[in-house]
């Protein structure tokens, strides 16, 4: 059975883009994107909201650019090759391969899926992964801690839904990241 998995990288506050909706305060560095690399590569499928498709779908034409470092490169390789559900109401068409739209969140057919599936599924960006930890599918987090105060702006976790998280790792980078990884616990 797949695990649903929910990652993100956020302020210490608990933002994962602040009031002006810029993040470039969360890019990670070569160490933190290497380590990232590793979590994301036994996953199968991505979940997205549209804004965070909006975001993710970059990953598409990265290998476009030329002279990209490694740990990008191996990145570009890991997205282009999990599939991708994208919920939307608004959105005509997606532009990346191995990807498919949703018009609606139907939590059912997520646990079906995670009973089906041998490789994990990742959910994010926050609007969508809140609605998949009210309908109690998310078995783990995995959050990155930035060392910034932004004060405000979209918030990582859902506010109106209460969870008992159980510490399985932690680790800290040379650029004041924090990788906190929970699992879900009843
Ligand atoms: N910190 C970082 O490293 C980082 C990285 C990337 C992005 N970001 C930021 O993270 C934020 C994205 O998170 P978010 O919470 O704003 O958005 P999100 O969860 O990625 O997307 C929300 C959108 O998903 C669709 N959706 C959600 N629930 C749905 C449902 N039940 N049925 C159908 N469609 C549904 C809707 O799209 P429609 O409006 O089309 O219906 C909704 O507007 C953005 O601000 C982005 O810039 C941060």
């Amino acid at each position: 059975m797949a695990k649903l998995i929910y990652s993100t990288i956020m302020s210490l506050d608990g933002y994962v883009a602040d009031e002006g909706g810029n993040f470039d305060w969360a890019a990670p560095d070569e160490e933190v994107h290497a380590f990232v690399n590793d979590l994301e590569r036994p996953v199968g499928t991505y979940l997205y909201g549209r804004r965070m498709y909006e975001v993710m779908v970059a990953w598409e034409t990265m290998d476009t650019v030329p002279d990209q470092p490694p740990f990008v490169r191996d990145f570009t390789e890991i997205w282009k090759a999990a599939d991708k559900i994208v919920y939307s109401t608004t959105l005509e068409t997606v532009s990346s391969g191995r990807t498919r739209m949703e018009r609606v969140f139907d939590p059912e057919a997520i646990r079906q899926m995670k009973s089906q599936s041998e490789r994990d599924i990742s959910v994010g960006g926050p609007g969508l992964a809140g609605q998949a930890f009210t309908a109690g599918l998310v078995d783990g987090c995995h959050l990155f801690l930035t060392p910034i105060v932004v004060g405000g702006g979209t918030r990582a976790l859902p506010n109106d839904v209460r969870v008992k998280l159980e510490l399985l790792d932690e680790r800290r980078f040379g650029n004041g990241m924090v990788h906190l990884h929970y699992r879900t616990s009843t």
